[in-house]
């Protein structure tokens, strides 16, 4: 099978996307991968030669798109809708659909939900909400990893974090919380899963800004990122290969921030 270029797979995110040479075996999984960060995730891992598997939650034309634009640049790529407020049937859902695409060795959990309340209006469904998407739905989906992964392969987790998990504020409450918890699950899963499987986390800073708030970025990047500039999903997909490079890197929470966390 042809590889896409790196022309052909970096039009929908904008970022240019790094392409490998020699095709990786099996497939991927990316989570929130219909839009934004987890699209050129997706892209990113196509470029690398892997069969990509497209979650989506309410971005089914986003992941149509992401689909689309890997298999006419001669990639293989699935989508699947799962809502993962339910997530030990969204990963049964998720990893049914990968079959169609072979094993799956890479398993990234992009999708998240981003929401601040302050301490007086947190209630049930905004904790249930966080805890179901950022934390438990990676923690199915990684069970169903292992389910799946033959007893020779080896594979790689790669969990997208926050650099709030080193330095929570006042703000974000849940959403750092279950952040938080999800790099210590990334950790856990390091030392449980090793050595077969490698278990990292990826912590932006001012990537891409929430779409209800476009200049927030510009403004921390003023005020409190040292590097003085933002990030883009480029920084994001390119941490993610030199992870995916690695054969002894596990259990690492590697910043992309400019140094917000400091
Ligand atoms: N952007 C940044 O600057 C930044 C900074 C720090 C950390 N991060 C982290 O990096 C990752 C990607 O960032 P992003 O900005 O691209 O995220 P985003 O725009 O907030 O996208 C979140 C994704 O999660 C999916 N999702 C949310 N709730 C879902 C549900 N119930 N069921 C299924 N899917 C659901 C959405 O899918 P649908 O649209 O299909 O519903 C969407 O694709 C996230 O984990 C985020 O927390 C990003």
């Amino acid at each position: 099978m042809r590889q896409p270029s790196e022309s052909e797979l970096s039009r929908h995110s904008g970022e240019s996307v790094r392409a490998f040479s020699g095709a990786e075996q099996g497939a991927a999984i990316v989570t929130g991968g219909g839009r934004r960060v987890g699209a050129a995730i997706a892209m990113m891992l196509a470029g690398r030669g892997l069969g990509v598997v497209v979650h989506y939650g309410a971005s089914s034309d986003g992941a149509a798109g992401v689909v689309r634009e890997i298999v006419s640049a001669g990639g293989r790529a699935v989508a699947v809708g799962a809502d993962l407020r339910e997530p030990c049937r969204a990963a049964e859902k998720v990893f049914g659909a990968a079959r169609e695409l072979g094993p799956v060795t890479v398993l990234v959990n992009s999708a998240s939900v981003f929401q601040d309340l302050a301490l007086e209006q947190v209630d049930g469904r905004h904790c249930d909400e966080h805890v179901s998407v950022n934390l438990l739905a990676p923690i199915f989906l990684s069970q169903q990893f292992m389910r799946q992964l033959d007893a020779g392969s080896r594979g790689h987790i790669i969990n997208l974090l926050d650099w709030r998990v080193h330095r929570p504020g006042a703000d974000h409450l849940v959403y750092t919380a279950t952040r938080s918890a999800l790099a210590s699950v990334t950790k856990s899963l390091a030392l449980q899963l090793a050595p077969r499987v490698q278990v990292n986390g990826v912590a932006p800073g001012a990537v891409l800004p929430p779409e209800d708030r476009p200049d927030w970025h510009q403004q921390r990047a003023a005020e409190q990122i040292p590097l003085r500039r933002t990030g883009s999903p480029r920084d994001i997909t390119a941490a993610i290969g030199f992870l995916l490079d690695s054969g002894f890197i596990t259990g690492e929470v590697l910043n992309v921030s400019g140094g917000e966390e400091l």
